[in-house]
């Protein structure tokens, strides 16, 4: 018996990650190397949806990838890989795309929240064709288990269905996956707005893990807290002191009591510096100085990035093909 499957990707929409994506899924995805055999990959095609740079995007996607192994990801024993360097990831999902209904592709919120914004008329068809890229993603590798964010729950919901009516239609081609959502007690809110997820949209709440040392000290330092002195674990009453909490939790595994006695007659300035240099020392310097290393040899990087394509290649051709036999191609 071979080990369960697991896919997951992540899209290289910003310069570098934070600590968000790290506590909130990164750690996960390294966690499971040792109990699952490991999709993960840099999904550059669902980052052309909106706009983009090409220069960015290229630049983007060889940090993140970067980034993935210096967290963790070990290129020998997961398959780490760029969406784009794989034909059969756009080739299938043309293929579900033509087992999607119009309406079905049209409820997906996603889409919904994302035009919002600029209004349907300047939206791509890419974006809303989006899901079904991720269904082809997970369905070329049989996927048991997928991790994602709560975010992610109706994505995968579309994806089940789409293997489901494939199956039906055409007889057992694919692994009906399970979402697996990653626990909200990891979730790390906004430095300057804790009622809020911490998001790069928002830079100044934001801990990227590539940040300078001392930029990460000066955010730390000015984070939002709340009335009273007391250091206490409170998300409701106490946000801001809660989320450098949750930080530090985050970080040691400890448990809250344990943390909370720590602080008994300080102030939320020593908690402040208190978490700043925690995360420094065991998040920002390790991992940074990891991605600064690898991306120093680019050539190096573009070998495992080939060695990655190539390995999901095989599994992905071997799925793409019997659904081309299946449907008459
Ligand atoms: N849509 C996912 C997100 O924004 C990224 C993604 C693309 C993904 N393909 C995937 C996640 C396949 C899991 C599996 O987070």
């Amino acid at each position: 018996m071979g080990k369960p499957s697991v896919l997951s990707g992540i899209q290289p929409t910003a310069d570098s990650f934070h600590i968000g994506n790290y506590f909130g899924a990164l750690r996960q995805w390294v966690q499971m190397q040792d109990t699952h055999d490991c999709f993960y990959t840099v999904v550059d095609l669902h980052a052309i949806t909106s706009e983009f740079d090409p220069k960015i995007l290229k630049k983007r996607t060889l940090t993140s990838f970067a980034q993935l192994l210096a967290v963790g990801i070990d290129s020998l024993k997961s398959t780490l890989f760029v969406q784009s360097q794989v034909p059969q990831h756009a080739q299938l999902a043309w293929v579900l795309s033509c087992f999607t209904g119009f309406g079905e592709a049209g409820r997906m919120t996603q889409f919904k929240d994302k035009t919002q914004k600029g209004g349907q008329e300047r939206s791509s068809v890419g974006l809303f064709t989006y899901p079904i890229l991720q269904a082809a993603d997970i369905l070329l590798y049989q996927a048991q288990s997928v991790p994602v964010g709560e975010d992610q729950r109706q994505h995968l919901e579309l994806t089940r269905d789409l293997a489901i009516r494939f199956n039906n239609q055409f007889g057992k081609t694919f692994v009906v996956p399970e979402a697996f959502i990653v626990k909200e007690s990891a979730k790390i809110l906004d430095l300057q707005d804790p009622t809020a997820k911490m998001s790069k949209s928002s830079p100044q709440g934001c801990v990227f893990i590539l940040d300078e040392p001392d930029v990460v000290m000066k955010k730390f330092k000015t984070a939002l807290t709340d009335s009273g002195k007391e250091i206490k674990y409170d998300p409701t009453n106490k946000p801001g002191i809660s989320n450098l909490l949750s930080i530090i939790k985050a970080v040691t595994n400890e448990d809250m009591t344990t943390i909370e006695s720590q602080f008994v007659n300080k102030g939320y300035g020593d908690l402040k510096i208190y978490t700043g240099e925690l995360v420094v020392e065991k998040i920002i310097k390790p991992f940074r100085e990891k991605t600064m290393t690898l991306l120093a040899d680019e050539n190096q990087l573009n070998s495992l990035m080939n060695d990655g394509a190539q390995k999901a290649e095989k599994v992905a051709a071997a799925t793409l093909k019997s659904v081309y036999e299946k449907v008459g191609f």
